[in-house]
This record gives structure tokens, C-alpha cells and sequence, in this order.
């Protein structure tokens, strides 16, 4: 039996503050008690971690990540074994990676090739949700099998046709198989079908720089689809996530939904948080470092998505780590902005800038752990597996130094890309040791975990439904 002891430190989850220690046994979480009580001081261990002045927090839950994910022609730059050790790095110790049906083939072979990509590769546990290209009779009745092995979450997107695009009648259809099946319909909303119109349009005018990207792909596109997802998941009376929000009119959508008591719910980013258009304006083609979908949007936008968090309009803060190099690969949009390759890196810096969020105080301390943990644990079928620090739980534990401070920069980063969305920008906290499962995985600054510990877990369905009435 291996025992370890967490001493000192403040453990904050999202329920609670309290300077406890923390005893783990066997990669569990055992007990924790009040620091010098005579209870906690009796532990008999084999390891103390000195967590004295530091935080003690449950490892990150990053629930929107593409690791080797395909798009434009190209793949993204991080593989499960770099994806995961930058994860690692940043304090994220569980991921939910995004498994891709291609378009004519199964469910299975998509979800087949995405465990073949991570199988024995992961530093850090990992999950899938599954990305529909093609509902069918056939892919419908997948669904029930993927659901009963774990896989509980489904995107469609509004967005993209010709590629991963659904239309209005497919997304019902996937929305009414989640109603019976209990699992959650994930939209990307945007109107994929006018923006195109726009595209087109704008390339013909000459418009070919970054900044176009962000300038057809109009906050309206983002509402209406928004709306529109609203009102299939009302008429399939299943449960919604959007992902990715980004636009204030789509926060709108979702606070007014969920006023009508509706099981809505809503994620942002930190590139939206901390980002804006003035990036995607920058000259020399540098604007194409910040080419995602949903865009960056006007700075005025924060505001109403910061307010969403501290609400619950929104619900969770995950990364849609996506990265590409910019050299030969966001390059490839070099004159025309539509062939640039969606997606930006993030996985690292997710605990660090919600901390900074803590910082500048925009949410308090236990806010952040749940956006960052617990909500996206329960939102996924995870928790208390993931997400806390609690008797049973597994022992994924985060010592955070709330004043360490550091720099972030693609000099200094993990991930495997060529450049930081948030070159130079200074960070208060840092992540000094990181547990998973009770192992160290980041050992004060030192990597010492392995490709191969991240084990796959199969998820419950959403715990913030009632899965007997279908409501929140
Ligand atoms: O630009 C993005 N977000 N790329 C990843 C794919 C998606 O839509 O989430
Ligand atoms: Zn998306
Ligand atoms: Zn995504
Ligand atoms: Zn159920």
C-alpha cells in the first residue's frame, strides 16, 4: 500500500476552502484533515509533499480538446503523447478528446481510430466525446451502443458544409435519439451556410486577410444558430452544450433559455476571455495565429461572457486546444483567410489564466475550480472520480503556487507549436507538482511522468440532468 501525504496547504474545490492535509492511498484520495490535528498528524506515510502557502486543488478537467485531429488538409500539431504532457504541465489532468466519425463510415471506426491514436500515448487520463459527419438510420442506432460504453456526448455542427456539417433535420433526429438515450448533444453554432455566402463574397472582393475570418463569421451567425439549437433541443426534448461561445448575443440565447428553466448549457474559452479581434487584425499574415471558429471577437464581447461564468449562464472553461504551426500550416491560408486551419493552442495555460481571472477578479477561488474542474466533470459523466478532492475520488492533485509567477511563451510552453497565442503575457500563479492518480506527473517543475500512465475512462451520463424526467 502506497501512502502519501499532502501537508499544508489550503485545498480549495468548488464547494470548499480548507486548510486541510491531504492523505492518498493507493492513487485515492483517503482523508483530509485539519492541519495538526492529532488525526492528520498520525498518518503514517511513505511521502510528505510540503504544500505550505500553496494551493491544493483538484486537477483540471479540459472537457473540448483535438489532439491529432484532421482539418483543412492538415492535423493538429499536438499528438496524444504531446498533447497530454503539455495537459500535464498546465495542471489538467483529465482530458476529453474529440473522436471523429468521417463521413460514410461508422461510428465505430471513428471511434476505433481515436483510441488507436491514444492508446498507451496519454501522460494524463483521458475521455472521448464522438463528433457526428453523417446521421443516418445507422449511425443512430450507434449512438445507443456508444452511450452504453461510455462515449455520452455527441457534436453536431451548424457550421462547416461539405465537411462535418449537419443540417437542421440530422441535428433533430441526433437530438431525438439523445432524448431517449440520456446523453448530451453538443452544437457548434454558427450559421455555416450563410457564413459561406459571406466567404465567398469577400474573397471575391479581395478581402483575404486574417481578420476577415473573424469579420464573415458574424456575431448574428453565432446568435441565430444559437436560437436555432435552442429550439431543436426544445422540439427533440433533449438537453444541449453549446460549445465555444464567444458572442454576447449567444450568451443572450442561453441566459433566456435557461430562464425558462430549459437544460441549456453553455462554454467559453479562454482565447474569448483574453483575446480579441485586435489579434486577429495583426499585420503580416500574424493574424492567422488567432484563426479559430467561433472567432475572437470585438474586446466589448468579454464583459458579457466573463458575467455568463459568474451567473452560470455558462457552465464550463475548456480550451478547444486545436493547435497548428504557423509555418506550413496556418500558412496554408496565406491569401485567402478560408484556408487557414481552424483552431488554437491552449491546453496548457487554462488553470493559469482562470487563476489570473481569480487575480483580477473577475471569479473567486472556489469559481474557479468549478469552471475548471468539477463543472466539467459533472457536466461529463466524471465526477467525483474527477473534479474534487474528496474521499474516493482519484488522487489528481494540483500544488499551485498562487504567487510563483511566470511568462508564458512559445520559448518556455510544452505544447508542440511554433508559437503562443500569449507570447509574453505574465501569469501571478504557476503549477509546482501535479498528481495524477497519485503519481507525480510534474515534480516542481520537472517532468516526470510517462507516455502511457493516462488511462481511458469511460463517462456517466451528464450529472446536472435528472435522467428519470429528462430536466435539470
Ligand atoms: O477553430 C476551432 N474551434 N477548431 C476546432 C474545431 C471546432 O470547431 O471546435
Ligand atoms: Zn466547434
Ligand atoms: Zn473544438
Ligand atoms: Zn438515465
Amino acid at each position: 500500500m502506497s501512502r502519501t501525504a499532502i501537508r499544508g496547504g489550503l485545498v480549495i474545490t468548488a464547494a470548499d476552502e480548507l486548510h486541510a492535509d491531504v492523505l492518498i492511498e493507493n492513487g485515492r484520495i483517503a482523508a483530509l484533515a485539519t492541519h495538526g490535528s492529532a488525526y492528520a498528524d498520525g498518518w503514517t506515510v511513505e511521502r510528505t509533499l510540503d504544500a505550505t502557502g500553496k494551493y491544493v486543488i483538484p486537477g483540471g478537467v479540459d472537457a473540448h480538446t483535438h489532439l491529432d485531429f484532421p482539418f483543412g488538409g492538415t492535423f493538429s500539431s499536438d499528438t496524444f503523447e504531446t498533447g497530454t504532457r503539455a495537459a500535464a504541465w498546465g495542471g489538467t489532468t483529465t482530458i476529453v478528446d474529440f473522436a471523429v466519425q468521417a463521413r460514410g463510415h461508422a461510428l465505430r471506426e471513428g471511434l476505433d481510430r481515436w483510441h488507436a491514436k491514444a492508446d498507451a500515448q496519454c501522460a494524463v487520463d483521458y475521455a472521448f466525446h464522438m463528433i457526428l459527419s453523417d446521421v443516418n438510420e445507422g449511425t443512430l442506432k450507434e449512438m445507443d451502443l456508444l452511450v452504453e460504453e461510455g462515449i455520452t456526448s455527441f457534436k453536431l455542427f451548424m457550421a462547416y458544409p461539405g465537411v462535418v456539417y449537419s443540417d437542421d433535420g440530422q441535428i433533430l433526429r441526433a437530438m431525438q435519439r439523445t432524448a431517449a438515450n440520456g446523453a448530451l448533444t453538443m452544437i457548434h453554432a454558427e450559421n455555416g451556410i450563410a457564413i459561406d455566402v459571406l466567404v465567398e463574397q469577400a474573397l471575391a472582393a479581395g478581402r483575404t486577410d486574417p481578420r476577415y475570418h473573424g469579420e464573415v463569421r458574424k456575431v448574428l451567425l453565432e446568435a441565430e444558430a444559437t436560437h436555432r439549437a435552442i429550439q431543436l433541443a426544445r422540439v427533440a426534448g433533449s438537453p444541449l452544450y453549446v460549445v465555444h461561445v464567444s458572442a454576447e448575443e449567444a450568451v443572450a440565447e442561453l441566459a433566456a433559455a435557461r430562464d425558462k428553466g430549459l437544460p441549456v448549457f453553455g462554454e467559453t474559452c479562454p482565447q474569448y476571455l483574453f483575446l480579441s479581434t485586435d489579434n486577429l487584425a495583426e499585420p503580416d499574415f500574424e493574424g492567422a495565429k488567432y484563426v479559430c471558429s467561433t472567432p475572437l471577437r470585438p474586446r466589448e464581447h468579454q464583459a458579457a461572457l466573463w458575467r455568463g461564468l459568474r451567473t452560470n449562464d455558462l457552465q464550463v472553461v475548456s480550451t478547444d486546444h486545436c493547435p497548428f504551426c504557423f509555418t506550413g500550416q496556418k500558412e496554408l491560408g496565406r491569401g485567402d483567410f478560408s484556408k487557414i486551419p481552424n483552431g488554437l493552442p491552449g491546453i496548457e495555460h487554462r488553470m493559469d489564466l482562470l487563476h489570473e481571472a481569480v487575480v483580477e477578479g473577475h471569479i473567486g477561488r472556489r469559481r474557479w475550480i468549478e469552471l475548471a474542474a468539477a463543472a466539467p466533470a459533472r457536466m461529463f459523466g466524471l465526477y467525483p472520480k474527477k473534479g474534487t478532492i474528496a474521499p474516493g475520488s482519484d488522487a489528481d492533485v494540483v500544488i499551485y503556487d498562487p504567487a510563483a509567477g511566470h511568462t508564458l511563451s512559445a520559448e518556455t510552453h510544452h505544447m508542440n507549436v511554433d508559437y503562443s497565442v500569449y507570447e509574453g503575457k505574465r501569469m501571478t500563479g504557476r503549477v509546482e507538482t501535479v498528481l495524477s492518480r497519485g503519481e507525480k506527473v510534474i515534480d516542481r517543475h520537472t517532468y516526470t511522468g510517462r507516455a502511457g500512465h493516462g488511462q481511458y475512462i469511460p463517462r456517466g451520463l451528464c450529472q446536472y440532468l435528472d435522467h428519470g424526467s429528462g430536466r435539470p
